[in-house]
């Protein structure tokens, strides 16, 4: 991730794409060099449905589960003979009242890691990078004054730029706030609302990284599915902020940006494909 003698960089290309994969295929023990087909892989399994492209979208997730089962599967079998210090290696090993995961439960436990640490990791690196930018202006020379300032900006950009959307099946009938819910239904919470309610956070439409509870949002979830990474998220987004402010005395927008023409249309709602930014 060389960024050295650059007058600008796409933050995504050079930092937010690249880290949390290499970061999750070293902690599961896949190979280095396969590592650009498990992101695409990921990529294609994470992406969002949409009327139109429905059929065709679901035959290319069909299409790329096939082939990322058929890689991870004797490599699965391998570390089932040859156990080496990674993940894969551990679930194979790990036992609950004398049962263990079977080779084909192992596989489909490695593809939700590979895939869930992704997209979200790279989204929330790359959101960090628009915050200090765009939502609070100057917070960069704050932070290269007192770097431990990081991790509370980064909690306020989970809770400030990532709305969280959580799909559930009504177990049995319900009401919430007066609306009724029958079992068997589905419905979307958007969790995302919540972060910004004023009721919990002062001004919840506004960026401010010291906010004294930022850290209370829900854009890790909540309850037993709480999501099994984010101590990993936090740690990868930390160091790499971390190392960049003290590397880099200061950064900037490019003339003509327009955040508009650099948006996928993630499942997520507000995340970036590109992110072209100046170096100081
Ligand atoms: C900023 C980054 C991340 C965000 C915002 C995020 C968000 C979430 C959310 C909201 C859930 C709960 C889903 C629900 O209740 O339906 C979740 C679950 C989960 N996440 Fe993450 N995640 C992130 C990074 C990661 C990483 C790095 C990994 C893997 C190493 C990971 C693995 C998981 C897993 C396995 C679950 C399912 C937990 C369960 O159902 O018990 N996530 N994540």
């Amino acid at each position: 991730m060389d960024m050295e003698g650059l007058e600008t960089i796409d933050v995504m290309q050079k930092l937010a794409i690249p880290l949390p994969v290499v970061v999750i295929s070293d902690l599961l023990g896949v190979p280095s060099k396969d590592r650009a087909m498990i992101k695409t892989w990921s990529d294609i399994i994470f992406l969002p449905f949409a009327k139109e492209t429905y059929d065709d979208i679901n035959a290319q997730k069909a299409q790329v589960m096939k082939e990322f089962y058929e890689y991870l599967y004797p490599i699965v079998l391998e570390k089932r003979k040859n156990p080496a210090d990674d993940i894969i290696s551990d679930l194979t090993k790990a036992e609950l009242e004398g049962e263990q995961l079977t080779d084909e439960e192992v596989v489909m436990s490695s593809i939700g890691l590979l895939g869930a640490g992704n997209e979200t990791t790279t989204t929330f690196i790359s959101n960090a990078f628009y915050s200090m930018l765009f939502d609070q202006p100057g917070i960069y020379q704050e932070l290269r004054a007192d770097l431990s300032l990081v991790p509370k900006l980064l909690e306020e950009v989970l809770r400030f730029r990532f709305p969280s959307v959580m799909d559930r099946r009504i177990t049995q009938d319900t009401a919430v706030f007066g609306h009724e819910m029958k079992q068997g239904q589905m419905i979307m919470a958007w969790v995302g609302a919540a972060d910004r309610d004023e009721a919990q956070f002062a001004h919840g439409d506004e960026f401010d990284a010291h906010r004294p509870n930022n850290q209370q949002h829900l854009a890790f979830g909540s309850g037993p599915h709480f999501c099994l990474g984010a101590p990993l998220a936090r740690m990868e987004a930390r160091i790499a902020l971390s190392s960049f402010v003290k590397r880099f005395a200061d950064i900037g927008a490019v003339e003509g940006f327009e955040v508009t023409d650099h948006l996928t249309d993630s499942a997520l709602g507000q995340s970036l494909k590109s992110l072209p930014i100046r170096l100081a």
